[in-house]
Formats: C-alpha cells, structure tokens, sequence
C-alpha cells in the first residue's frame, strides 16, 4: 500500500453501488465506517444486537447524510443460532455483498460463556465472526474484488492460542490473556481465509486491520464489581487522554475497504508511536501470528465448534 501520505476520510472514493455489512456498527470504530461509507454512496447493513442502538446510529448517520441508505439486521455473536438467522435473512434479502466488516468486539470482560458454551471472548469476538463470515461467503464470492475486513488489535502481541485449553476451563482465567487470545485469532483468521480464498481462486479479499487505541465504548466499565471495574474505570479515564478520535481508529478500516492498492493478507494500523494513532500503513505483527500450523489448527477447531464448513477443498487447505 502506498502510506507515504496521510490518508483519511476524504481520500475515499465513492462507493456508490456498493453493499456493505458491519457488525457492532451502532457504536465507536463500527459507527464511523458505517457513517464514512454511507456519506459515500454505500449501502450499509448495521448487524447489532441491540435494534434500538442500530436505530439511534441510523438517526445519527442520517442527521449528516440524509440520503444514506440504512438496513438493520439483528444479530447476538455471542449466540450461533443468531448468527445463522442472521445470514438466512440477508441472503434471503440480498444476492451479493460487497464489504464484510468484522469489526464487533468485547473487551475485559469477567469469565463468561456464550450461549454456546464459549469464552465469551473468543465466542463473540472470533468464533462468531468465522461462522457469519463463512454462511455469507457465497454472497461475497459472487462479487469480484468483494474484500472481508476483520478487526484485530496491537493486544494480538500478547496473545497466545491455547488449543489445549482455549475457553480458560484448566488454566486460570485472566482478562487480557482472553482478549489477547481472541485478538490474535482475529488475525490469524484473517490471513488464513486469504491464503484459502487465493488458493481456490477467489477474487475476494481477505485483510486484517486494527484501530490503534481509540476512545471509544470498548472500555466501558459494563461488569460491576471486581477489579475488572477497576481496570476497566481506569481505562475509560484514561482513553480520551490518550486515545485517538473513533473516526481515526475507523482509518484503516477505511483504507483497507476502499482504497485500491489493498492486497488480500495485508494487516493495517495506525503509523504513529507503538501504533496507537496517526494514519493508515502496513503494521506489525508476531511471529505466532503468521504460524501456519496455528493457522490450521484455528482453522480446524472453529469449523468443529461452529459447525460451519467453508466451501474449501481440503487440499486446498495444505499450506
Ligand atoms: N477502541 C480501541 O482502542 C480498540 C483497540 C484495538 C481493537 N479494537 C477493536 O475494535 C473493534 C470495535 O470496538 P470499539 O472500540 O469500536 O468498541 P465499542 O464502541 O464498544 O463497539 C463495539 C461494538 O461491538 C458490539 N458487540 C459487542 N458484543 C456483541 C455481540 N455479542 N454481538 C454483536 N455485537 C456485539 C457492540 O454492541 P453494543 O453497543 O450493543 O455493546 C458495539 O456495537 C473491536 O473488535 C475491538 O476489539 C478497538
């Protein structure tokens, strides 16, 4: 990607025709791109769980874009029979998307299972976004140049994949060590998907980004007691002091949606200090997250938990 200026909002070209889902597209990183893009001629599907927050993000976009076209779709991640139900009905009601944003995410939140019995972190934030992102593929794969944007984190860097373990029922649980855990699977998601999409020959893209730190509801105190609360306070003191604005964190969704020297497998962040802020540019990251025996593991163990199967053939698969 060329980065070598400071691209923002402005540089988006229009995305008139285009169709875009976004989950937790109600709230912080979600609700900027789905204002940008819709300010840009896009369709956009808000995927929330919550339809009085989507209806209160849709009045806000529309206060600035009266003309924006608007969809709501229910959908919990952290549960997969909501998950399928939402995927029946957009593809009952749509034959082609052009932009999947997986962007929903929980944070630091106490132990706590999905629906399904997952670590709500790696349930909602990882296993939830692979079971969407395989039930809509077909309507991705219909559209040439059709891109899958997922939302990782600088907290990759400390995440591990415990196969052994990954839901925190032998080991103790620890707050960021979930988060990390998800975050990393976010990515690793992300670039497998790409190298299976290019090994099928797919036109679709599949790119990883991260927002830096930005001041958005992430942090939100939203378990009383404990000190989660207390972490979770100081974060939300803190992250206007130190966080950038929602808009700039949404930066590199934005790039890696719109702008045309995007490759499939690019990971994108902020370009500033440790990557907390600035504009959007190639970012790093570990080592573990480029494992491709990980990435196969992940892959295999999301498509027993989930039950969704990607329409991959399975040497296809090998790296
Ligand atoms: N802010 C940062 O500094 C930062 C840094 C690194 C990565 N990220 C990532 O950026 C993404 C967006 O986060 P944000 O900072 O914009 O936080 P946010 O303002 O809290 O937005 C999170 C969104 O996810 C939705 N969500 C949570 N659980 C859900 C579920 N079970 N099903 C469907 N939607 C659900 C939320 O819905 P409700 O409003 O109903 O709760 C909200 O719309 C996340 O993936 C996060 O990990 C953020």
């Amino acid at each position: 990607m060329a980065h070598n200026k400071k691209w923002t909002q402005h540089d988006i070209p229009s995305q008139t025709g285009k169709r875009a889902l976004i989950t937790g597209a109600n709230s912080g990183i979600g609700l900027h791109t789905a204002m940008e893009l819709a300010g840009k001629g896009a369709q956009v599907i808000l995927a929330c769980r919550d339809e009085a927050k989507a209806l209160q993000a849709m009045a806000l976009i529309r206060q600035q874009h009266p003309k924006a076209s608007l969809h709501f779709l229910q959908l919990d991640l952290g549960s997969l029979a909501s998950v399928h139900a939402m995927a029946e009905m957009f593809l009952e009601q749509y034959d082609r998307l052009d932009l999947l944003i997986n962007n929903a995410g929980v944070m630091w939140l106490p132990q706590t299972k999905t629906e399904d019995g997952f670590e709500a972190h790696m349930g909602i934030n990882h296993l939830g976004h692979f079971a969407l992102t395989g039930l809509l593929l077909p309507a991705l794969l219909k559209q040439p140049g059709s891109r899958i944007i997922t939302v990782s984190s600088i907290a990759h860097r400390a995440g591990d994949l415990n196969f052994d373990d990954l839901f925190f029922e032998h080991r103790p649980y620890g707050r960021q060590k979930a988060y990390g855990q998800s975050k990393l699977a976010n990515l690793v998601f992300a670039r497998e998907l790409e190298r299976r999409l290019n090994a099928a020959g797919s036109q679709t893209l599949s790119v990883a980004v991260h927002p830096g730190v930005s001041n958005t509801n992430l942090a939100m105190p939203r378990h009383e007691s404990s000190s989660a609360f207390l972490v979770a306070s100081l974060a939300s003191i803190l992250s206007p002091l130190i966080g950038q604005s929602p808009l700039k964190g949404a930066l590199p969704t934005l790039y890696a949606a719109t702008a045309t020297d995007i490759r499939g497998g690019d990971y994108l962040g902020p370009n500033g200090f440790y990557e907390a802020y600035g504009y959007p540019a190639p970012a790093s990251s570990t080592r573990r997250s480029r494992n491709p025996e990980i990435a196969r593991k992940l892959w295999d163990i999301s498509e027993q938990l989930t039950a969704v199967v990607y329409p991959f053939e399975k040497d296809q698969a090998v790296a």
